[in-house]
Order: structure tokens, then C-alpha cells, then sequence
């Protein structure tokens, strides 16, 4: 979460509310078999190396990879899991190692992809479930962002559960995103490549939604979460 705030700060959001739903609770893992809980960490770093990527944040995102691939070594782990947990180690160093945003956001929503392979594999893992819709925001602007988040959200939890419902959620909600640019910049120089990514997040929940396939699902996530950060780096500092 530190490395996230980073980013907010020059985008001077003023909604400190606003913050990613992995770290908002943290159940405790006292009591807890060692593998559960070792589950339970991986959701919630995962979480931020999602939440790093769509802030375009490369160093927290090789801290994040780097984290998860050191604590997830296959202890008591199924043989048949054990393909998952390289694949896992394999996608943690791309994402560590990524030369820029578009290949990082691709390794970091591959990571997501083989949480969600190895729980249907086991037939084990979170069952997320979609309570409601992602809340109203104090401005136009700040609506907009929320629900980005609350999609995005979404849709990292199809891929690591695997849940269809949650990713069909989230991916409407993109779908449903509006195209407008103004709220966004008022620099003409910006204008034009700001709306085009504006486009892209709409056009991704477009195909998102009807898309099945679970590792085309890591595709289009992977081209999101790319597009999220793009446009975060475009504006930083234009506030
Ligand atoms: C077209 C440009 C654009 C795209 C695409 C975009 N954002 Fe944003 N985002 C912004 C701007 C601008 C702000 C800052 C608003 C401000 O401070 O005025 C912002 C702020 C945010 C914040 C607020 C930071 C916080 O937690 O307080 C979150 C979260 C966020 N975006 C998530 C996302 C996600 C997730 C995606 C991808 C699905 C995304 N955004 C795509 C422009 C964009
Ligand atoms: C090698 C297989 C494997 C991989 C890879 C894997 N998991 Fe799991 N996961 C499991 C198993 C098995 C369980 C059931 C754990 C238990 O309670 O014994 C589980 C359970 C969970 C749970 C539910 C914990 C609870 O509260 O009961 C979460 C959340 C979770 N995993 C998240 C993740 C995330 C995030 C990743 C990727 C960073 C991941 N897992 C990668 C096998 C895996």
C-alpha cells in the first residue's frame, strides 16, 4: 500500500477513503492450518502487486513478485500442484524482471491466472461472491475511479479464484464505462491519447465480458491492467 499512496499524492485525488479492497481487512490467521494462512498472505500481497501495476508502480511490483514467489514453495502441496507453484515462480521473476509497464502488467495478471489454475486443478481455493455494485464516489471523477477500481478488483478475484461470476461482474462495469475525457484533463496536448485509453478500458470490458476461456481471461487483464497504468503515468503531475 506505501509504494501505491506514491502515485496518489502527485495525482492529488484528495479521497484518502479510496483504498484497495486487499488491504481494507485482514482476517487473522492465528489458529489457522499453515497452508490457509499462507493462502491468506498470498491474497493480500497479491492484492497490492495488483493495485502497484495499475498505478504503474515497477518497483513495489518486483517487491510484490519477488514476495510471493519466495513464500510460495509447494510445502504440503499435492504432487499435481506442483507444476503451478513453478509456474507461479516462472511469471513472479517476468513480472520482477519486466523491461517496461506492458510486459509487467501481462506477467502480473499471468501471477493471478495461476493462483486461480492451481485452486481448479485442486478443486480448493477462495469462493468469492459479488455483494452489490461498486459505490458512488463524492464526484463525477472520483465515481469514475471507484468503480475502475471496484472492476479491476473484480476481475483479479475471476482470475484467482477462478470465478466466473466475479470476473462477469467487474467486466460489465468496465463495459459500461463512460467514454467522456473532460473530467479527466483539461490539457489539450493530453486530450487526445487520455480518451484513446478511455476508449481501451471500454473496449476491454466489451470483450471481457463474453470471454470464457481462462487463460485468454489473463490476456485481456493483462492488456487492462496495462492501460491503467498508461494512463496513470500519462497524468501524473498534470493535476
Ligand atoms: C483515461 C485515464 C485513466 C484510465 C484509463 C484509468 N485511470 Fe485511474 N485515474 C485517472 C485519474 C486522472 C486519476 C486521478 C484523479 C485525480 O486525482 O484527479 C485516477 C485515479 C485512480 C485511483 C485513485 C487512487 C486512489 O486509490 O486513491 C484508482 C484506484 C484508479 N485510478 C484505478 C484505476 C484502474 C484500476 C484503472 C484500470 C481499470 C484505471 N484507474 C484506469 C485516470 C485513469
Ligand atoms: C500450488 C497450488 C496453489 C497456488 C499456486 C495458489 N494456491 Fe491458493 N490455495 C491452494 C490450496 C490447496 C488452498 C486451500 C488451503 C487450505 O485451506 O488448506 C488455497 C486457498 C487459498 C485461499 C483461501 C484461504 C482461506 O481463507 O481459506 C486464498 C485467498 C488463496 N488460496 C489465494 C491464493 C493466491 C492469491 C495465489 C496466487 C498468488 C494462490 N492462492 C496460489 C493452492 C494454491
Amino acid at each position: 500500500m506505501r509504494s501505491t499512496e506514491r502515485w496518489i499524492a502527485p495525482l492529488a485525488i484528495g479521497a484518502a477513503a479510496l483504498t484497495w479492497a486487499a488491504c481494507a481487512s485482514r482476517p487473522a490467521t492465528s489458529g489457522v492450518a499453515p497452508r490457509t494462512a499462507r493462502m491468506m498472505a498470498h491474497f493480500e500481497r497479491a492484492g497490492q502487486l495488483h493495485a502497484a501495476m495499475a498505478a504503474g508502480d515497477l518497483d513495489s511490483v518486483q517487491i510484490q513478485a519477488r514476495w510471493i514467489a519466495a513464500n510460495e514453495r509447494g510445502e504440503d502441496m499435492p504432487p499435481k500442484a506442483q507444476p503451478y507453484v513453478e509456474e507461479l515462480h516462472a511469471f513472479a521473476d517476468l513480472a520482477a524482471r519486466a523491461p517496461d509497464q506492458q510486459s509487467a502488467a501481462r506477467a502480473v495478471s499471468r501471477i493471478g491466472a495461476t493462483c486461480g489454475s492451481c485452486h481448479e486443478s485442486l478443486n480448493r481455493g477462495p469462493r468469492y461472491q459479488v455483494a452489490g455494485g461498486p459505490p458512488a464516489g463524492g464526484s463525477a471523477l472520483t465515481t469514475r475511479m471507484v468503480r475502475h477500481r471496484w472492476a479491476a478488483d473484480r476481475m483479479w478475484e475471476g482470475l484467482i479464484g477462478p470465478s466466473d461470476a466475479s470476473w462477469r461482474a467487474g467486466a460489465q462495469v468496465l463495459r459500461d464505462a463512460p467514454l467522456y475525457t473532460d473530467a479527466l484533463t483539461t490539457d489539450v496536448a493530453r486530450y487526445e491519447p487520455v480518451t484513446k485509453l478511455a476508449w481501451t478500458v471500454h473496449e476491454l470490458g466489451t470483450r471481457a465480458v463474453n470471454e470464457r476461456d481462462h487463460s485468454a481471461r489473463a490476456e485481456l487483464y493483462g492488456q487492462l491492467l496495462g492501460t491503467c497504468a498508461r494512463c496513470h503515468a500519462l497524468l501524473k503531475g498534470a493535476h
